[in-house]
C-alpha cells in the first residue's frame, strides 16, 4: 500500500515507518510571505508578480479576498499576477470568507479598518473560534469600527472610518497583530508605531519596502526593556513589485526532522527562507545534536534564503522558552516529533500561543504523542517530552489542524507500525502535496 494513502475521505491519512528518507524534497512557497505579497500587491498600484506563491488554501484565500475588494487576480501556480487597486480598495459585495486562515482574517482587519464601506469576514470553525480582540483593540483606538461575535471571535463586521495613527506596545509577540496595525497606518493620519519586545517575524516590514513604503526600524532601551519600535507614515502609496517567495521554512521542518530521526537518512532542501525570525527551528534541532548545514546564505534583498541539508542524528533534549519561541511557534509540533525521538526530556514553555493556533496544539500534540506511547506532560503554556523509546503505531487526531497532521505523520515514519491520522483534511491549507511527497520519497529508496 502507499505509505501515506488518504483512505476513502481525505480525513484519514494512514502513514507506514519507513526505513530512511533520501533525496531533494521541495516545499512550497512561504505562506506568510505569500500573504502579504498577495495583500500588498492588491493595495499596490501596477502590476504585482508573484513566483513561486505558497499553493494552499490559506493564501488563496487572501487572494479571493482582494479580487472582491477590486484587484485583478490572474494566473496561479508558478507565476500569479495581481494588478492592484491603487488604494482604492472597494466595498465587497459579499462576506470575505478567510477559510482556516489567520493570517488573512487579521491582516484583512486592518486593511479594511481604513477603507470605505462595511465588509463581513468570516472563517471556518476553527478561525471563528480564534481572539479577535488583539486586532480589534488597537484598531478600535485608532478609531476604527469593528463589530465581533462574542468577546472578540469572528464574524468581524469593519465599518471603514478615518484613522488616527497610533503608537502601540504589542502585549502578545504576533506578527499578524503588529502587521494589520501597520497596514491601518498607511490609511490613517499621521505617524503609526508599533513596539514589539520579543521579535515577531518581520516578512510585513520587509515587504512594504519593496512596495516602495518607508519602513523606520529602531532599536530602543537596553536589557529587559529593550525594543524594536517599527514604524509607517500614514498616506503612503504602495507601487508594484516582483517577489520571488523562497522556500516556506516551517514546511522544510517536517522533512529535515524525518531525516534527523531516521537512519541512513539525508534530505537537500534549496532556497528556504532563512529570515532570522524564522530560523528558530534550525537552531533548535543543532542545538539538539542535528547534523543541519546551512549551506549558501544570501540575501536576495527581500529575504535571506538557503540550502539545508540534515543527515541522521542522535538527538538530546534540550529546553525552549522566553524569546525564542515566536521564530519557531509553528513548528513546535514537528519539534515535539524529534524530541520524541531524542535521548532525555525536551522542555517546552512560554508558548500559551499554541493553544489558539489553527487548534489547541498543546493538547492535540500531547494526546498524540500518548497514544503513540510517548510519554509527555502538558502544561498550560507548553509540554515536556521524554525521548527516547521508539513510537508505537496508534489511531490520533489532527481535528482539521495542517500542522499536527504534517507532525503526526512524521512521527509514523519512525514508529514501530503505521499511524493512522485523523482529521488530516487540513493539510492543503499550506502544504498540497506533502504526503505525497513522503511516500515519493520512499519510492526512490
Ligand atoms: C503568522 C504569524 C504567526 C504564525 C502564523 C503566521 C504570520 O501568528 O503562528 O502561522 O504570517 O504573520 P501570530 O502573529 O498570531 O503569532
Amino acid at each position: 500500500m502507499h505509505p501515506t494513502s488518504p483512505s476513502h475521505a481525505t480525513d484519514l491519512l494512514r502513514v507506514e515507518p519507513q526505513k530512511n528518507l533520501r533525496g531533494t524534497f521541495i516545499v512550497p512557497g512561504d505562506k506568510s510571505i505569500t500573504h502579504r505579497a498577495v495583500l500588498l500587491g492588491g493595495l499596490a498600484r501596477g502590476t504585482t508578480r508573484i513566483l513561486n506563491a505558497n499553493p494552499g488554501r490559506d493564501c488563496a484565500a487572501s487572494l479571493a479576498a482582494i479580487a472582491l475588494l477590486g484587484a485583478r487576480v490572474a494566473g496561479g501556480g508558478p507565476l500569479t499576477e495581481i494588478e492592484g487597486v491603487a488604494g482604492e480598495t472597494g466595498e465587497p459585495e459579499q462576506v470575505i470568507d478567510c477559510g482556516n486562515s489567520g493570517t488573512t482574517m487579521r491582516l484583512l482587519a486592518g486593511i479594511l479598518a481604513g477603507g470605505p464601506g462595511m465588509a463581513v469576514l468570516t472563517g471556518d470553525a476553527s478561525l471563528r473560534a480564534r481572539p479577535m480582540a488583539r486586532v480589534i483593540e488597537p484598531l478600535e483606538r485608532m478609531g476604527a469600527r469593528v463589530l465581533s461575535r462574542g468577546e472578540g471571535r469572528a464574524p468581524l463586521v469593519v465599518r471603514g472610518a478615518s484613522l488616527r495613527g497610533l503608537d502601540y506596545r504589542l502585549p502578545v509577540a504576533s506578527a499578524q497583530v503588529k502587521s494589520a496595525l501597520l497596514l491601518a497606518g498607511l490609511r490613517a493620519s499621521g505617524r503609526t508605531t508599533v513596539r514589539e519586545s520579543i521579535a515577531s517575524r518581520d516578512h510585513t516590514e520587509r515587504m512594504l519596502r519593496a512596495f516602495g513604503v518607508q519602513v523606520a526600524i529602531e532599536r530602543e532601551g537596553n536589557g529587559a526593556a529593550a525594543e524594536t519600535a517599527v514604524s509607517v507614515e500614514g498616506g503612503t502609496r504602495l507601487t508594484a513589485a516582483t517577489i520571488d517567495v523562497p522556500g516556506d521554512p516551517s514546511a522544510a521542518a517536517f522533512f529535515l526532522i524525518a531525516a534527523l530521526i531516521l537512519p541512513d537518512s539525508e534530505v537537500t532542501i534549496e532556497r528556504v527562507a532563512m529570515n532570522p525570525t524564522r530560523r528558530g527551528a534550525i537552531d533548535a534541532l543543532i542545538e539538539m545534536g542535528g547534523a543541519i548545514e546551512v549551506r549558501g546564505l544570501t540575501d536576495d534583498g527581500l529575504e535571506p534564503t538557503a540550502t539545508i541539508v540534515a543527515r541522521s542524528s542522535r538527538l538530546r533534549g534540550i529546553e525552549l522558552r522566553g524569546a525564542s519561541i515566536p521564530a519557531l511557534i509553528d513548528e513546535l509540533p514537528v519539534l515535539a516529533v524529534a524530541a520524541a525521538f531524542a535521548e532525555g526530556t525536551t522542555t517546552v514553555g512560554d508558548a500559551g500561543e499554541l493553544r489558539v493556533k489553527e487548534s489547541d496544539r498543546i493538547d492535540l500534540l500531547c494526546r498524540g504523542l500518548a497514544a503513540a506511547g510517548v510519554r509527555v506532560e502538558e502544561r498550560a503554556d507548553g509540554f515536556l517530552v521524554h525521548g527516547g523509546l521508539r513510537p508505537q503505531g496508534a489511531t490520533v487526531d489532527a481535528r482539521g489542524d495542517h500542522r499536527i497532521a504534517m507532525a503526526m505523520a512524521i512521527l509514523a515514519l519512525g514508529a514501530a507500525a503505521p499511524l493512522e491520522i485523523r482529521g488530516a483534511q487540513g493539510i492543503p491549507t499550506s502544504f498540497p502535496g506533502f504526503a505525497e511527497q513522503i511516500g515519493g520519497a520512499r519510492a526512490r529508496r
